[in-house]
């Protein structure tokens, strides 16, 4: 593959994540108003600052396409959307699990050309987006298998 198709295919996969974004940032401001229950006021908060940082996340997406010479789309990914609390922090969940998986991709697909600085915008999206994850696990109550401390021996340096 020529540098020119990777970076075609680079494109195509940001116009996929910017499609993506503009869907979390509208699902964020509408589950935030849809959440349920003096329980649930802090987490519409949380899903408050989510939608912002989604939309930001857009304007960084639309830049880094403009730069590699690609015109970003305008097309919103699904929206998902739920009456039910939990369920709709799951979607949101979800939407992160995705998010991650498709930025881990983008990093490589930019390191694989060396283009570093591109890599790291995308992985400081990235970062948030697993902040984001981590707000809706413990919303959510998830619980993880858990790794014991390690027992260490201080004999040895
Ligand atoms: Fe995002
Ligand atoms: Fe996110």
């Amino acid at each position: 593959m020529s540098n020119q198709e990777a970076i075609e295919q680079i494109v195509y996969g940001l116009n996929l994540d910017l499609a993506w974004e503009y869907a979390a940032g509208i699902q964020y401001a509408q589950h935030a108003s849809l959440l349920k229950g003096a329980a649930y006021f802090a987490v519409a908060e949380e899903l408050q600052e989510h939608s912002q940082d989604e939309f930001g996340h857009a304007v960084v997406l639309n830049e880094l396409i403009q730069y590699l010479g690609g015109i970003p789309t305008t097309q919103v990914a699904p929206v998902y959307t739920s009456m039910d609390n939990d369920e709709m922090l799951r979607q949101d969940l979800q939407g992160e699990y995705d998010a991650i998986r498709r930025y881990l991709q983008r990093i490589r697909q930019f390191e694989a050309l060396g283009m570093y600085d591109s890599a790291q915008k995308i992985r400081n999206i990235a970062v948030t987006e697993q902040e984001h994850a981590i707000d809706l696990e413990m919303a959510l109550g998830i619980e993880k298998k858990e790794i014991p401390a390690p027992k260490f021996s201080f004999h040895d340096k």
